[in-house]
């Protein structure tokens, strides 16, 4: 299959390279134009910015599977709404009459605004607090209003906090000695590792359903105190201090301050998918080994 990953990043890149191993034909689309990691693992570079017209007629298509892993690399309302909603907006135009088989945009589970630690399914309600969640909100109404209205082909899955090699927002801080864990530390996680939101990806490409929508996480949200205490356990480090209340940890991305346990029931039910890295023990398990190793 001719496949194209618009924002051939963190997740994209490992997308690319499982699709090349299967031997489809991949290009991966951003602006910058250092491109040595896509020709190395297998893809077709191509620089271009998705709200620009131009540069998508320029493409070499038609391509049968389309990817947006685009992200804003800036957190404000503006940034978002020129990457993740007029970026769409361009592709949809660009897309319009070309032979597509499937279309699969990652939206996040920063769409869900709930703060009473409720379990949220792809049903729920999707009523952010935050200006950039609504925007995302926007963009995957954007795309279910093109399925009802002309068949587009597009598969949504929501995705939680990504982690893997290299990153990790709470695991990084934590190897720093930044953490302060606010109020009792009962601020849930969703998290996803990066293999496995590549892996549903690539299950939604070959059989997801368009029109339907797919949370990504793991099976197991997490407390942030369950989770600094397992990385304490695990690393044999102190467990992180509590914060004063006047010094209480802001949210991540300036998204607000949601409280929810997302479910991924129907990714495995539905979507057939199986988890690589189950919950983040395995994930961060596989990530220390890769740093010691790297340490010798
Ligand atoms: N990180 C998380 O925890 C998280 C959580 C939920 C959902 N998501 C979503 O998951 C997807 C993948 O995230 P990621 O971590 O792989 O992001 P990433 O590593 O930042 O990669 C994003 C890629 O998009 C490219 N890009 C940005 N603007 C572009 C534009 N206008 N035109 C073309 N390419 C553009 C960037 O390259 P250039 O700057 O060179 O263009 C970069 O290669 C994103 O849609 C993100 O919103 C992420």
């Amino acid at each position: 299959v001719r496949v194209l990953i618009v924002g051939c990043g963190y997740v994209g890149l490992a997308l690319g390279e499982i699709l090349v191993r299967q031997g489809h034909e991949v290009f991966g689309l951003r602006r910058r134009a250092d491109n040595e990691d896509l020709k190395r693992a297998g893809l077709i570079p191509l620089v271009g910015d998705l709200t620009r017209p131009e540069d998508l007629t320029r493409l070499p298509g038609p391509f049968e599977w389309v990817v947006n892993a685009a992200a804003s690399n800036a957190g404000g309302e503006e940034a978002y709404r020129q990457t993740y909603l007029e970026g769409t907006r361009s592709l949809l135009r660009w897309l319009s009459g070309q032979p597509l088989k499937k279309f699969v945009y990652t939206s996040s589970t920063s769409v869900y605004g709930q703060t009473d630690g409720s379990l949220v399914k792809e049903s729920s309600p999707t009523e952010p607090a935050s200006g950039t969640g609504r925007i995302l909100v926007e963009t995957e109404q954007l795309l279910l209003e093109a399925h009802r209205a002309v068949s587009f082909p597009a598969v949504i899955l929501r995705v939680a906090g990504i982690y893997g090699p290299g990153r990790g927002y709470w695991f990084q801080k934590f190897l720093r000695h930044e953490v302060k864990i606010a109020s009792r530390g009962e601020r849930v996680l969703n998290m996803i590792h990066r293999d496995d939101v590549a892996g549903a990806i690539l299950a939604a490409l070959e059989n997801g359903k368009a029109g339907e929508v797919y949370n990504v996480a793991d099976d197991e949200p997490v407390t942030h105190l369950a989770f600094f205490r397992w990385l304490s356990e695990t690393l044999g480090q102190w467990m992180p201090p509590f914060a004063a209340p006047e010094e209480a940890e802001p949210a991540p991305g300036k998204r607000g301050f949601t409280q929810k346990k997302v479910s991924n029931r129907k990714l495995r039910m539905e979507l057939g998918y199986q988890l690589k890295y189950p919950t983040f023990r395995q994930g961060y398990t596989a990530e220390i080994i890769r740093l010691d190793s790297r340490l010798g």
